[in-house]
């Protein structure tokens, strides 16, 4: 198919023709897909892989760069959906996991490692005691299971649209279209699939950056709120900073109704800040959840809390278990990863690099007469093809899913791999990313902008409606 001219082209031509080009680049990765169908349902290990226009195969990864199956080098800022902050096949980590792998790998019975761990996310948080889980699903419903043990009520609260992991308390009210919301002041709880609707009635929904939808649902159930969960930045729609003082008057609001507050920092922590969302906005919640960017690439997850929170666990009120919790493993490589690689200094650098992507990409974006806006926090970014920053769920609904769809594609067929779930996710970069990685993203985001800039009148309509799905 030859690229059309610019008087008939439409956002879907655009989308088919780089769609047709990554197909073009991957018989290996086709091959082992449509093998893979035949063992796996939808050939992929998990559903959120199954992106379009085919998942993708990865052989290996090495530093800032990953190989797909045919043998094609990328700019890797998928970071495996925001893990890979300490970059592939870090030396120290494999190190770690090398020495570790030689003398056992699993006794269900501690290693000295995880008091190391421990300490270290107790000196970042400022929250003296934790526990190790597998996930970041496992991380939150603990979190859910420790509010409700702790106060003996039912109820929680849990903002729109966001996603705290797979388990029957969080799978509600994520990744719904416009329509099926409901009213601002009490939003449908709808279940996802397989979960019962009396599950996703044991929850609140509120949107994010609203103090007084907060403190309206926390009057009208007065006393029977176990505790409130979010994200202390919104990360599954792009990235949804907090508005100046949002997170201290929910930290003031909870305080004031007695009910527990838990920052989901699976996306966020180790990554935003050397001490995450808690430090780097300065407020802390009674418990925080970390999974990701904590194992160095290994499974891993974690959740820390007040002495009286974890009192609970201390005196049996709440049994935190697992198998593999505290894995020697998982726990090697995330001290290495602590102590050798994400240490305070990396920061800053990272957000240097983050910074010179975004202003690049919006220069280019801007020359092309497009509007755009983007964030930068530590490892993590976002340009998003929008002239308004989303402040919740529902604004962030508003974004056309089609340009982002059409930047993850132009990005992947230019040598940078984006997380396949165009705006709803951001780039996660890594201690080994370059200014010359940075550079090949705000190259690929320039021909974004000249191609939508060619749909001439169109382009406006499309950057401003969800008009592509
Ligand atoms: C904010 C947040 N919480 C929890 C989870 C679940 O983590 P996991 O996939 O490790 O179970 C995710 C996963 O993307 C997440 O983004």
């Amino acid at each position: 198919m030859g690229r059309q001219s610019h008087d008939d082209v439409s956002l879907d031509d655009l989308v088919r023709g780089e769609e047709l080009l990554f197909l073009q680049r991957m018989p290996k990765t086709i091959e082992l897909w449509e093998r893979a169908q035949r063992s796996m349902p939808g050939g992929v290990c998990t559903s959120w892989s199954s992106s379009r226009p085919v998942p993708v195969w990865v052989s290996h990864g090495r530093g800032a760069h990953v190989w797909d199956a045919d043998g094609t080098e990328y700019v890797d800022v998928h970071g495996g959906y925001g893990v890979n902050v300490v970059g592939h096949a870090n030396p120290a980590v494999v190190r770690a996991v090398q020495d570790r792998v030689t003398q056992g790998t699993h006794f269900a019975q501690p290693t000295e490692d995880a008091i190391y761990v421990a300490e270290a996310l107790a000196a970042r948080f400022g929250l003296p005691q934790w526990r190790f889980t597998n996930s970041g699903t496992e991380a939150t419903m603990d979190a859910f299971h420790l509010m409700r043990a702790i106060s003996g009520r039912k109820l929680v609260i849990k903002i729109e649209g966001t996603y705290h992991g797979h388990h029957d308390s969080a799978m509600v009210s994520i990744f719904r279209h416009q329509d099926l919301l409901g009213p601002v002041d009490d939003p449908f709880r709808v279940p996802g699939p397989g979960v019962a609707q009396e599950m996703a009635d044991m929850l609140r929904i509120v949107p994010f950056n609203d103090l007084t939808a907060l403190e309206r649902v926390l009057d009208r159930h007065r006393g029977q709120i176990a505790g409130l969960i979010l994200e202390p930045m919104m990360m599954n729609a792009g990235i949804i900073p907090p508005q100046p003082g949002y997170l201290r008057g929910v930290r003031e609001l909870t305080r004031a109704h007695g009910v527990l507050l838990a920052f989901d920092e699976v996306k966020t922590g180790l990554v935003v800040d050397w001490g995450g969302a808690t430090r780097l906005f300065g407020v802390t919640p009674d418990i925080v959840c970390l999974a990701k960017a904590l194992g160095g690439g290994v499974p891993c997850g974690a959740i820390g809390g007040t002495d009286e929170v974890m009192g609970a666990i201390r005196d049996g009120r709440y049994d935190q278990i697992g198998t593999f919790n505290g894995n020697p493993l998982t726990m090697a490589a995330a001290r290495a990863t602590l102590e050798q690689v994400l240490t305070a200094d990396v920061y800053g650098r990272a957000e240097a690099l983050g910074r010179r992507m975004l202003t690049g990409s919006q220069a280019a974006l801007s020359a092309a007469g497009q509007p755009s806006y983007g964030e930068v926090f530590g490892f993590k970014g976002s340009v998003v093809f929008h002239d308004r920053p989303a402040t919740n769920y529902r604004e962030f609904l508003g974004i056309s899913t089609g340009v982002s769809h059409l930047h993850f594609l132009v990005q992947h067929n230019g040598g940078v791999f984006l997380p396949p779930w165009g705006k709803s996710e951001s780039w996660t970069l890594s201690v080994a990313h370059s200014d010359d990685d940075g550079d090949r993203y705000i190259g690929n985001v320039a021909r974004v902008a000249e191609m939508v800039a060619g749909l001439g009148d169109r382009s406006s309509e499309l950057f401003t409606a969800g008009s592509y799905s």
